[in-house]
């Protein structure tokens, strides 16, 4: 019968694109349904890959600007071409967006452009401009993602009080960009729009930058950006921000009224549950996440969720480790993620990258662990790429010696930290870290030093 499927999964996101995929290899006829008009997901279109690509030709200008001459390079007067830069961005997520359709052709996954609604058990209905077809699903995969989390008082119009997605394609440098929530979003786009030229000003409901990271790590990162040109405000809470005319007014608890040409807001983000029909089939939500059990079965039978929408991390290769998961489960009756292992970036320059426990989690929980510490000033690879910022920190248990955890804010920690990753899921001790052969000169040495640090045996320090 037409329209018929062993699986439909709602979004093409990491999450959902990864699940169509990993199903159709599997056997499975398989549709996929994205209510925007490219595949891809908040991480192709408008999250991580287009931030990427500006954050790499931002960083650039930058470097053109204000390191080229101690290289020897003279470039004279260094000009932005936004427009340039902008188009750059937006040809990487057309090519990026259009790989996911060629992985849905030769997989046969059946691709629906339309809002999916579950209307009744193993039905989905999807809606777009030319009216409304049902799918018959002997299963349901939701995963829907994430939207910007508002925020009370701060009026959003899409031109001057932003979100993410616009932040992304300001067609002008902002003179005065206000950034609320120093979390992932307001550093990497702060870090963009500060390289372009804005002054920037972060504004922090906690006491310090990046809540969830190791403090040592963020405390040394809010040293770094403050060097960088960017302000920090913590302990601030935004009671307003609103347009007024081409400017809009932020105003802070027992503070003066900030003016500001643009303002970001990026203070977390929920899933995106709105509209599914969610409370008709009668699945649950808990703090508005999708509730699920084992393998990722939400409490009605063939619903799944997976990703942004259900608790944790919300990361695009989280959601890509629970989609082959939940997938291979459903076919092959088991699946498993191992969230100790799931390793998170921020691209910043210096990049801060971190797997597994946190030094304040280890603390918070009276661990006995040793602690190694390594600086990239002392790495060789590091001096050579003008890199010198930043270390890496191993932790690991006083007794067994395994690794609990690994942080690192330099250059290119975002390639490092698979290894660290890699060591934290064999469950390597960080002696296992200390011999492997790295190398040399390469960055990743650091993480070897810093393991051999643990045992107060670096060599080169
Ligand atoms: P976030 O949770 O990382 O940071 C939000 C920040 O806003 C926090 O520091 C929080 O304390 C602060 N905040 C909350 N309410 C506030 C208020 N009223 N006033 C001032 N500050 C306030 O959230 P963010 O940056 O919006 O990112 C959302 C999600 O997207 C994150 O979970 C992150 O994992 C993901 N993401 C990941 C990236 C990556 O992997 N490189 C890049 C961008 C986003």
């Amino acid at each position: 019968m037409a329209n018929q499927y062993d699986l439909v999964v709602i979004g093409a996101g990491p999450g959902g694109y990864t699940a169509a995929i990993r199903a159709a290899q599997l056997g499975l006829n398989v549709a996929c349904v994205e209510k925007e008009q490219a595949l891809g997901g908040t991480c192709l279109r408008i999250g991580c890959i287009p931030s990427k690509a500006l954050l790499q030709s931002s960083q650039l200008f930058w470097e053109a600007k204000k390191n080229f001459a101690q290289h020897g390079i003279q470039c004279g007067d260094v000009k932005l071409d936004l427009a340039t830069m902008l188009k750059r961005k937006e040809s990487i997520v057309r090519t990026l967006t259009g790989g996911v359709d060629f992985l849905f052709k030769k997989n046969k996954v059946t691709k629906y452009l339309g809002t999916a609604q579950i209307v009744g058990k193993n039905r989905v209905n999807v809606q777009d401009r030319n009216g409304t077809v049902e799918l018959q699903a002997k299963n349901i995969l939701i995963a829907t993602g994430s939207v910007p989390a508002p925020l009370a008082g701060v009026e959003v119009d899409g031109e001057v009080v932003t979100t993410s997605t616009e932040a992304l394609s300001y067609s002008s440098v902002p003179k005065n960009f206000v950034v609320i929530g120093a979390g992932y979003i307001g550093l990497e786009l702060g870090s963009v729009w500060n390289r372009l030229g804005a002054k920037v000003t972060v504004l922090e409901y906690l006491d310090r930058i990046l809540p969830g990271l190791d403090s040592e790590m963020s405390a040394e990162a809010q040293k770094i950006f403050t060097a960088q040109g960017m302000e920090f405000r913590l302990k601030t809470k935004v009671l307003s921000a609103k347009r007024k005319g081409d400017q809009a007014i932020v105003q802070c608890e027992g503070a003066e009224p900030i003016i500001a040409d643009k303002v970001l807001l990026a203070a977390g983000r929920r899933p995106n549950t709105q509209g599914l029909g969610l409370e008709k089939v009668g699945i649950e939500l808990t703090k508005g996440f999708i509730s699920v059990g084992s393998n990722f079965a939400t409490g009605v039978p063939d619903i799944f969720a997976i990703g942004d929408v259900i608790y944790g991390p919300m990361l695009a290769h989280k959601a890509e480790e629970e989609a082959i998961a939940c997938v291979e489960a459903l076919v092959m009756g088991f699946g498993h993620v191992n969230y100790d292992a799931i390793p998170s970036v921020v691209y910043t320059h210096p990049q801060i990258a971190s797997v597994g426990q946190t030094e304040d989690q280890l603390k918070a929980a009276g661990a006995d662990y040793k602690k190694g510490v390594f600086p990239f000033k002392a790495n060789a690879r590091a001096m050579t790429l003008g890199a010198t910022h930043g270390k890496v920190k191993v932790l690991a248990d006083r007794k067994t010696d395994r690794v609990l955890g690994v942080h690192i804010i330099g250059e290119h920690a975002d390639d490092i930290i698979n290894e660290a990753a890699a060591a934290v899921a064999f469950c390597a001790s960080s002696e296992d870290l200390a011999r492997t052969c790295h190398a040399h000169p390469t960055l990743g040495e650091a993480l070897k030093e810093a393991a051999m640090a643990v045992d107060n045996r670096a060599i080169n320090m």
